[in-house]
């Protein structure tokens, strides 16, 4: 009904298939979409053009504390800026890529991000959030919240596939990243006790779409 607002957390590993599955149920309900790993990935972007270290906790949060951020959330059109300048391409190479698990680890960092998150939520009457931490830090109150899985040597296949890198190569970084976002002291990957977990290993996109937006139909009914 009108007036009332609706939050979907989407959680999970990379590669399950969240950007996606997110971008599109957000399309089909007309809601804004946020991607809250292009947020991480565009401090690390920061991070590394200022040539700060990456175990110097202190300068990394002072880096996520001084630069501009501008995210967009129209599901169509993601666009993610730092400093004015537009970084959508850069927050997916490689090097971005290795050292982002470093970069959010750092407790400062996430309180920052969550904070600006939260606020973004808060101005949004429809939303579907993505992430690590949505369910369970970000929008504990969410409406519906999904667990995205899938095998890990599909996920690596389906990463592999969207850039140049081995599908050995993806699949190591890949478990690197898992084992560093998952072990994380401060809000690590892990799924909500609420969250309905689904496993996209062997389904395909419309049909994960279509399973959430049944869940969606029971939620707003
Ligand atoms: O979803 P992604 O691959 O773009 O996320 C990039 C990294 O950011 C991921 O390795 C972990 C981190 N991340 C996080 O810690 N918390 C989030 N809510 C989203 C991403």
């Amino acid at each position: 009904d009108e007036g009332r607002q609706l939050v979907i957390a989407v959680d999970g590993p990379s590669g399950s298939g969240k950007s996606t599955i997110s971008r599109r149920v957000a399309q089909a309900i007309d809601a804004r979409y946020l991607d809250t790993g292009a947020m991480y990935r565009a401090v690390t972007y920061a991070v590394l053009r200022d040539n700060v270290d990456l175990g110097d906790a202190v300068k990394i949060a002072a880096v996520a504390e001084s630069v501009e951020l501008t995210i967009g959330t129209d599901p169509a059109t993601p666009h993610i800026s730092v400093d004015g300048i537009g970084v959508d391409r850069e927050i997916r190479g490689a090097e971005v890529t290795s050292a982002v698990s470093a970069v959010s680890a750092v407790p400062a960092v996430r309180r920052l991000l969550v904070d600006r998150q939260r606020a973004i939520i808060a101005e949004s009457e429809r939303i579907v959030v993505e992430g690590r931490d949505i369910g369970t830090v970000v929008a504990p109150d969410a409406d519906l919240k999904v667990y995205l899985t899938a095998d890990a040597e599909e996920r690596a296949r389906r990463r592999s596939s969207e850039n140049a890198a081995s599908q050995a190569a993806t699949a190591a970084d890949l478990a690197r990243r898992d084992r560093l976002d998952s072990t994380r002291a401060a809000d690590p990957l892990r799924q909500a006790d609420d969250a309905v977990v689904l496993d996209t290993t062997e389904l395909g996109i419309d049909e994960v779409v279509e399973r959430l937006r049944q869940m969606l139909d029971k939620v707003m009914a």
